[in-house]
């Protein structure tokens, strides 16, 4: 593990270009909202006891539906993480969801109670069918082989600012997934003009998607997948995460999962670099890696708030990262917060 110097994220909050006077340290002192913009699926899980070949017949020995998507999966954690400390923050869904009235809504509205709000989030009329997943999960291997279709019209610029005119909280954190870049980069840059305290994580997850690169310029935190490094050209992340400081001016925190090697970091700002080994459970196995980036993302953005924000970047990782560990060892996102023992 890299040599870690410590240093609290407000303080750093405080030297970065957008908040450098006692005003918006005062601004940081009150972020109690956290807004997650993303896509929400409805995942279908088909358990296997091994990958399909094609045009084989193969029996599932199970099959599990249930509300998906990075960022709602990354905001049911925080629901949980939130609920062991007595000043939680407010907690919003900004995704495009079918009409109101429709069930595929509700079960997803259902999904995410009790605190994580979809008032801010766009229902389009008429619209009955979720964006879908169809997942093979290999029990052999705990791959996720996973296949989506989703029919609703995307997001635009307009209905997000508008969205985040109905939340106009002051210093709201906006964790943005890295889909569609160019409306996403309008966003992050309606946010920048409008509420100059917001903070930005951004995570860059697909490599075929053009135009993730450049939301980075523009974020405070960023997190990338393995399968983005590797389809830019990295060979490890740390190669990935300090070629990318370099594009990231705004850049307090960089963050990048590799797999079963574990989680890397690194703060641009006081050249910090931290790893940390992949951690699950003594005696546990794969159980269910869907979602395992989505609460690592969880883990570290959850770490700036409350009593985590003092820690070292070292504590910061190891946190989320057995976050992560403790999830693939389970289905689904409940109970990490028992698991992990956090006291209120
Ligand atoms: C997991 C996940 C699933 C969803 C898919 C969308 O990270 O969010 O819940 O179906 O990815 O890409």
């Amino acid at each position: 593990m890299g040599a870690c110097r410590q240093m609290d994220v407000l303080s750093m909050f405080c030297m970065s270009n957008f908040s450098i006077n006692n005003a918006s340290a005062r601004i940081i002192a009150r972020m109690r909202h956290f807004v997650g913009v993303g896509a929400c699926y409805l995942d279908t899980i088909l358990c296997v006891p091994r990958y399909p070949s094609e045009d084989e017949k193969l029996r599932a020995s199970s099959i599990t539906t249930r509300r998906g998507g990075n960022c709602a999966n990354t905001l049911e954690v925080l629901q949980d993480l939130f609920g062991h400390v007595n000043d939680p923050i407010a907690l919003s869904l900004i995704a495009v969801l079918p009409d109101r009235q429709s069930s595929a809504t509700t079960k997803i509205v259902d999904s995410l109670k009790p605190t994580v709000s979809v008032e801010a989030c766009i229902f389009r009329e008429n619209y009955q069918e979720p964006p879908s997943s169809y997942i093979i999960k290999n029990d052999a291997t705990g791959s996720r082989t996973i296949v989506n279709h989703n029919d609703l019209p995307e997001m635009t610029c307009d209905e997000f600012s508008k969205a985040a005119d109905v939340i106009n909280t002051e210093g709201t954190w906006y964790h943005f997934e890295g889909r569609i870049p160019d409306v996403t980069l309008q966003c992050i840059q309606y946010l920048r003009k409008s509420y100059a305290g917001a903070h930005i994580s951004v995570e860059l997850e697909k490599p075929g998607r053009q135009g993730l690169q450049e939301l980075v310029s523009e974020a405070n935190v960023v997190f990338y997948s393995k399968s983005w490094a590797i389809g830019n050209g990295y060979h490890n992340a740390e190669d990935c995460l300090r070629a990318q400081a370099k594009l990231a001016p705004n850049a307090l925190l960089l963050c990048c999962t590799w797999g079963e090697q574990g989680s890397y970091a690194l703060e641009p700002r006081t050249d910090t670099y931290c790893s940390v080994a992949a951690n699950m459970p003594k005696d546990s196995r794969v159980i269910d890696t869907i979602g395992a980036g989505d609460t690592f993302i969880a883990g570290i953005l959850y770490t700036f708030f409350h009593e985590h924000k003092t820690q070292a970047l070292s504590q910061k990782l190891a946190f989320a990262n057995r976050l992560a560990g403790f999830k693939v060892a389970q289905e689904g996102f409940s109970g990490l917060s028992g698991r992990m023992q956090l006291q209120p």
